[in-house]
């Protein structure tokens, strides 16, 4: 197993955002975690990351114990997470921000570079604007591009979606998707329940800092409970 989370807690302040928290993720899976506001999504994903301290439980990476490992060796090991948001270095270009993604190997970021544009040619069109001037969903790509720079061996991305326009959700989803037919392990927290489920090959609901239903993406897409909580029917 690739990543492997074990009743994991977490608390900010006293007051519990992640209790007992287990899930997986296998090599080239596509996993999404679904859940409202406030359910502890990004805290689960700063947990791998390393961003954020744990109380209890463990989190195991690629066979090895990363529970206390500071973030920066994590992110070395190949864990890579898109934070929340969208932040571009707006000042600087497009090719520039992609090319601080790949700082840590040097030696391939021509190659890596060209992969990127591959996949967003949005952003070679754009590579010498000012990363500042691009539509929400072209940052969305941006950022999502700067995490590949580093050829990550899992890739988490908080609510890409978020705030983008329609045509522009289908877009972001669909890349997605294309992501994991490339081969890349990815690990997906969502609002947009019903867009990351039909992608995904397994989902976790998360409720209140707890996993309230698994299983795999169509199946929870189709579940009563899924359908009422979080598709409005
Ligand atoms: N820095 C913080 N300090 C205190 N409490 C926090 C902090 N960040 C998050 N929380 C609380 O922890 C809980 C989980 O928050 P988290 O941001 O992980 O949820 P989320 O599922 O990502 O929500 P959203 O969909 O709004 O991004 C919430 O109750 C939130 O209020
Ligand atoms: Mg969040």
């Amino acid at each position: 197993m690739l990543l492997s989370i074990s009743s994991l807690s977490c608390a900010y302040d006293g007051l519990v955002a992640l209790r007992g928290v287990s899930m997986h993720v296998a090599e080239g899976e596509l996993v999404c975690v679904v859940g409202r506001n406030g359910a502890g999504k990004s805290t689960l994903l700063r947990a791998i990351s390393g961003v954020q301290p744990v109380f209890g439980g463990s989190i195991e990476f690629d066979g090895a114990d990363v529970t206390r490992l500071a973030s920066p060796k994590r992110v070395k090991s190949g864990i890579v997470q898109v934070p929340e948001g969208r932040q571009v270095f707006p000042e600087m270009t497009v090719e520039d921000n992609l090319r601080l993604g790949g700082y840590r190997r040097r030696s391939e970021i021509s190659e890596r570079l060209e992969k990127a544009f591959e996949m967003f040619p949005v952003l070679r069109e754009r590579r010498d604007s000012a990363a500042g001037s691009l539509s929400g969903g072209q940052q969305q790509m941006l950022v999502v591009g700067r995490a590949l720079m580093s050829r990550p061996r899992l890739l988490m991305l908080d609510e890409p979606s978020m705030g983008l326009a329609p045509q522009m959700v289908a877009q972001i989803f669909k890349t997605i998707q294309l992501l994991k037919n490339s081969g890349t392990t990815i690990l997906l927290v969502e609002q947009n329940a019903a867009g990351a489920l039909a992608l995904a090959d397994r989902g976790y609901v998360l409720e209140t800092g707890q996993i309230a239903l698994a299983g795999a993406g169509r199946e929870l897409l189709k579940d009563p409970r899924v359908r009422r909580a979080y598709l409005g029917n």
